[in-house]
């Protein structure tokens, strides 16, 4: 059957079926090829999309508006703190205000609780640009670096280090589950995803031929890897005064050459950014002075290295968001 996914909202990959991620796969290379050959596509002339970000962003707001804009759409862009969200409107108001007069919502923000509320309300379909849980267009993104470096997804080898209950390494693990690439997490037991989710996760692995596995051994985590991913040790909305027991719980699940040398010889490595992979941040710099570390969850030499795919990664969340915009849309 056609898959036909108008109207629905794109709040966490759970809610979508392997089918309907291929979907947006394919179409997502479609618009990449024709943003390449320079062929308009303001397929959605006249609508408007808002996005409303309670944390900052760099990829997902550049992603969204450019996206927008070759679609031929008007992008309103609300910034932390600059909406009446929270403060001084409910989200289900919010969401039916700006569902009057726009067609389609991004949100990123803290709790998965409130994109889904926003969604309930809003009447027009809500795109998840991150929350504290969850991350659905960066998987998007990663899913179509992965297949166009390697050809294909199912019985790839997927490595994950680091925080692996935080938005990434929940997602990923969902991610890969859908689409039949062996997962690990490698990180302490103590940031292992929640059972709750990695029984999930597990039984939509099942079906899909391919497994889920925790590790807290490093040489075990990697071994066999086709790619190697991490993210940064603190996320957004976590207090600074975390760093410290952090940096001691992760400083062994840095990606560095030895670990990469451990994976396949064909591995790639990811990272969704921001990183720190040098003091060339006020964070970076502040955790060099004040923890005697320059860098952090990879090596500026793994981060630079041929193996590295993390600028693909970054432009391929544009072609992929501009997929679920026009799919949800149209
Ligand atoms: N990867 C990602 O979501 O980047 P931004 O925080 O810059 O949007
Ligand atoms: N885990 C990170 C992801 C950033 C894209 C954060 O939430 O800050």
């Amino acid at each position: 059957m056609a898959v036909n996914i108008r109207g629905r909202n794109y709040l966490k990959l759970l809610d979508y079926t392997p089918e309907e991620i291929r979907y947006l796969l394919d179409l997502s290379k479609q618009f990449k090829n024709m943003k390449r050959n320079g062929v308009p596509h303001k397929y959605l002339d006249n609508r408007n999309i808002v996005l409303l970000f309670e944390k900052t962003s760099t990829r997902t707001r550049c992603a969204f508006e450019v996206a927008g804009r070759d679609l031929g759409m008007g992008v309103t862009y609300l910034d932390p703190g600059s909406s009446q969200m929270g403060k001084k409107e409910s989200i289900a108001d919010t969401a039916r205000v700006l569902g009057r007069m726009y067609d389609g919502i991004e949100y990123r923000g803290y709790d998965q609780s409130v994109v889904e509320e926003l969604a309930e309300y809003a009447g027009v379909p809500v795109w998840n640009g991150l929350t504290d849980q969850f991350h659905p267009t960066q998987m998007l993104a990663d899913l179509l670096t992965l297949e166009e470096k390697f050809g294909c997804l199912k019985g790839l080898r997927f490595t994950y280090m680091g925080d692996a209950r935080n938005n990434m390494g929940n997602s990923l693990m969902v991610a890969c589950a859908k689409m039949g690439i062996h997962f690990t997490a490698c990180a302490p037991k103590e940031l292992f995803p929640a059972q709750e989710l990695v029984d999930e996760a597990r039984r939509i692995a099942e079906e899909n031929e391919c497994t889920i596995r925790l590790t807290e051994d490093v040489d075990q985590g990697v071994k066999d890897a086709d790619a190697v991913y991490t993210d940064i040790w603190v996320s957004m909305g976590e207090p600074d005064s975390v760093w410290g027991t952090r940096i001691e719980l992760l400083r062994r699940y840095q990606v560095n050459e030895e670990v990469m040398k451990k994976a396949r010889h064909t591995a790639i490595f990811m990272h969704c950014l921001p990183s720190f992979h040098d003091t060339r941040t006020t964070i970076g710099a502040e955790i060099a002075e004040k923890f005697g570390i320059t860098e952090m969850e990879v090596t500026d030499e793994v981060f630079e290295s041929r193996q590295s795919v993390v600028f693909d990664q970054a432009e391929n969340r544009m072609h992929t968001i501009k997929a679920v915009i026009y799919a949800t849309l149209c």
